[in-house]
């Protein structure tokens, strides 16, 4: 198992959420969050004072899935989060040693 974490701006929720469904992938959490990337957040003028805002406001999605979804599910988060320019996101995909279905008591895989 894997937990697939993408880092995404925020009004590119509506369209990753949308796309995952439709891919197989209903289930996720979402969290509002701030961060940064190699441009250390953006430069930004205000009556003529420039200044840097250096945590900008991001949206992180996490997704587990099995080992299989992997390409299938990053191919999707490529697709839909992507506008091309700076700060479209990342995506970071971590082992999941255990999974636990709260209700049912399935554990591993048929957790999911
Ligand atoms: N190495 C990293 N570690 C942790 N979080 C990261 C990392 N890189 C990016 N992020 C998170 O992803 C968000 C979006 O990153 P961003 O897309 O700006 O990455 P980038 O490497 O600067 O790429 P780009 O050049 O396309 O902007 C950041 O605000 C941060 O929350
Ligand atoms: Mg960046």
């Amino acid at each position: 198992m894997k937990l697939v974490t993408a880092v995404i701006r925020p009004e590119k929720l509506e369209d990753v959420k949308t796309a995952l469904a439709e891919a197989g992938y209903p289930s996720m959490t979402v969290t509002d969050v701030k961060g940064r990337g190699k441009q250390k957040g953006v430069e930004q003028t205000w009556r003529g004072e420039t200044y840097r805002v250096d945590l900008l406001n991001k949206v992180k999605v996490e997704i587990g899935i099995i080992d299989d979804e992997v390409d299938e599910v990053l191919g999707v988060l490529e697709e839909a989060a992507s506008t091309g320019s700076i700060g479209d996101g990342k995506v970071f995909v971590t082992p999941v040693e255990r999974a636990l279905r709260i209700r049912t008591g399935e554990t591993g895989e048929e957790a999911l």
